[in-house]
């Protein structure tokens, strides 16, 4: 049996009936946009911080929704409900719709929504315990001024890139430099270092995803009285940081211990846990929760 939960417009379907045309323009041209919310005690964390980006990535690709937001929202709830038992990954594509075979989407009109839900990813203890490892990798962030790495798209060749190096050599995650050799993000996660006492993590300015995530713990570091600079950081900075982590929605907060090809090894240090332990109360404040 599929661990897999699927709905198509608001529809359950069996995964062998999940079927969209091949006419459809986020099939033929990754024209489609996504989200991943996932549940905390069955709840939706931050799931109207996942909306607004929803609609950022649909307009910026001039695609408002057609639908309300409240009917999202139930779209995940009802995907989470379907599932038997524990938390979820509930992911929701919106595609731009079939047309006809070109790139000029002015004759889709229908945008096609679904929903694919499965058991909450479990990363090993072991990521946890002593830092994940990750690779830099050769493959580039795409610029913001191509297929802006803000909108949360189908379109993730890049990143499928990226990854296939992180997994040849054993990592877990890939980091990504832009065209200027400065840092900007891994392929579904956000990078941050710790020098000096100081937390840094790439300006959103550099190219890459606003992640959910990655605003909490930015608000988590004003709450702790930590310093916190967004800003422009090269390949030569992460490695020589006294601690490094990456944040998402799956991960939340996973110390780097690792990075490879260049041999640079961390120890989880006392930041990254102190900001580990703050984020697990986020995640579990009803108030985040929907
Ligand atoms: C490219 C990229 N960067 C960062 C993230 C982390 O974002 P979030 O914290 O919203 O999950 C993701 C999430 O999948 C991503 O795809």
């Amino acid at each position: 049996m599929s661990d897999y939960t699927i709905s198509i417009n608001g529809q359950f379907v069996e995964e062998r009936d999940a079927n969209i045309s091949v006419l459809d323009h986020g099939f033929l041209f990754g024209d489609s946009i996504y989200e991943v919310v996932r549940t905390v005690n069955g709840k939706l964390f931050a799931a109207d911080r996942h909306l607004k980006r929803l609609h950022n990535s649909a307009n910026s690709l001039e695609m408002p929704l057609q639908q309300s937001d409240e009917w999202y929202l139930d779209r995940w709830r009802d995907l989470h409900a379907k599932r038997a038992s524990g938390e979820s990954y509930l992911r929701i594509i919106i595609t731009r719709g079939v047309g006809p075979l070109s790139l000029d989407y002015t004759q889709c009109e229908k945008q096609n929504v679904i929903g694919i839900a499965k058991p909450l990813n479990k990363w090993p203890d072991e990521d946890y315990a002593h830092g994940c490892k990750v690779v830099l990798a050769e493959v580039r962030r795409n610029a913001k001024q191509a297929t802006d790495p803000a909108i949360k798209s189908g379109n993730y060749l890049n990143n499928v890139l990226a990854l296939k190096e992180a997994r040849a050599a054993g990592a877990t995650e890939a980091i990504m430099l832009n065209v200027q050799g400065h840092i900007t993000e891994a392929t579904t996660s956000n990078v941050f270092f710790v020098k000096d006492g100081v937390v840094k993590t790439p300006a959103l300015k550099e190219g890459l995803l606003e992640g959910v995530t990655r605003g909490f713990i930015l608000q988590v570091c004003k709450d702790l009285g930590l310093t916190c600079e967004e800003g422009v950081f090269t390949r030569d900075e992460l490695l020589n940081a006294d601690e490094v982590f990456i944040t998402g929605t799956t991960r939340d907060v996973m110390p780097v211990g690792y990075i490879g090809r260049e041999k640079i090894k961390f120890t989880p240090g006392s930041l990254t846990i102190k900001i580990a332990n703050a984020y697990h109360d986020v995640l579990h404040d009803p108030k985040n929760q929907m």
